[in-house]
């Protein structure tokens, strides 16, 4: 029986995935590599004078080779739980070898892994968070709609549970709280049932069945995006458990930070951004006492400042260029 965890650190209702996310471009335009998103606005809050830069989500490498090419002093670290792209990036990344390493972990695990490489003092730490364009563009890894292949969507492929696995084994209700919560799917319930109905005959296998099924269930609208959009969102997000550990992440990397340090984070749904939110505003709190208490009992001191009061997004110009940039957002601290 596969089971959904939940999100633990999310408290209140779930807020609606961004409009911009569910864009129909978003999907379309496949490319070799990962164009990287906002690069200049990582690199001023990054601001990467010399030292040690961990890229948690090194991806294509493209964040790390604009750190590398802009700070001849800088060594980075660059962590991917997908062992596939690491090979990419490792290529990319090759003119600055010497002063890089890539390894296959999951960013979860980077307190523990600085904890036994002895990283200190760290400088900088960037995450780009989701799943990048060699990954969408793959049809074989499953995460398109668009693209025929096995029923994958599995970022670390070691990993036990597939799209196929969860779309086949997870009950109608559980089915239909997944596409509701990480997809804001409103068709949630009759495609959870278009789902099931459809396994009865036999196991869903590729990426074409699922996205028939979901289309064929919900009524034509005349939307800009594939009636699939939502359902591959959520079930991706699923798979790869992308919020839990989140917040825990955000608060662990920023202890790790030097005083100065930064820490830069890219986010490219409402839940995630969101947790980001919430956690830079623990980071910056001085109290986390109960509001009625009447004198502060807890040992809360202020870690961070906040740099971005609101979320910077990418400029029309980098959007126009790169579709799939339009819904990132990005929220930066600096450790006391
Ligand atoms: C948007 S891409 C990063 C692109 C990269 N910044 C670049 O410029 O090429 C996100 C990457 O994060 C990786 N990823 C997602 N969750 C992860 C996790 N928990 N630990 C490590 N890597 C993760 C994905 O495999 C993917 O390669």
């Amino acid at each position: 029986m596969i089971t959904v965890a939940p999100i633990e650190t999310l408290a209140g209702p779930m807020r609606l995935p961004w409009p911009q996310e569910l864009d129909a471009r978003a999907d379309m335009e496949p490319g070799p590599i990962h164009c990287p998103v906002m690069v200049d606005e990582v690199l001023d809050h990054l601001s990467p004078g010399g030292g040690l830069i961990v890229d948690a989500t090194v991806g294509g490498g493209g964040h790390s080779a604009a750190i590398m090419a802009s700070c001849p002093d800088c060594t980075v670290i660059g962590l991917d739980r997908d062992t596939e792209t690491l090979e990419m990036a490792r290529t990319r990344l090759n003119p600055w070898n010497s002063r890089i390493q890539l390894i296959g972990e999951d960013y979860r695990r980077l307190p523990q892994l600085a904890f036994e490489h002895r990283w200190w003092p760290i400088r900088g730490i960037v995450a780009d968070l989701g799943v990048s364009s060699m990954q969408l563009d793959s049809a074989e890894r499953g995460f398109s709609f668009r693209r025929s292949g096995p029923l994958d969507m599995r970022m670390d492929r070691t990993s036990a549970r597939t799209a196929a696995d969860l779309v086949n084994e997870l009950g109608q209700g559980e089915l239909a709280s997944v596409l509701r919560r990480f997809g804001d799917e409103r068709y949630a319930g009759r495609i959870a049932r278009a789902i099931v109905t459809a396994r009865r005959d036999k196991r869903l296998r590729t990426t074409d069945q699922l996205a028939q099924i979901v289309s064929a269930a919900i009524p034509r609208a005349p939307e800009r995006i594939h009636p699939a959009t939502r359902t591959f969102q959520a079930i991706r997000i699923a798979v790869n458990d992308e919020l839990n550990g989140l917040y825990e992440f955000v608060v662990g990397a920023a202890r790790l930070l030097a005083p100065g340090g930064r820490l830069v984070i890219i986010t490219f749904h409402s839940l995630e951004d969101r947790v980001v939110k919430q956690a830079f505003r623990y980071l910056a709190s001085d109290c986390v006492c109960p509001p009625k208490l009447p004198r502060c009992a807890c040992s809360k001191f202020t870690e961070v400042e906040i740099l971005t009061k609101r979320p910077l997004r990418p400029r029309a110009d980098e959007v126009e260029v790169n579709p799939r940039s339009r819904s990132a957002h990005l929220r930066a601290v600096e450790r006391l």
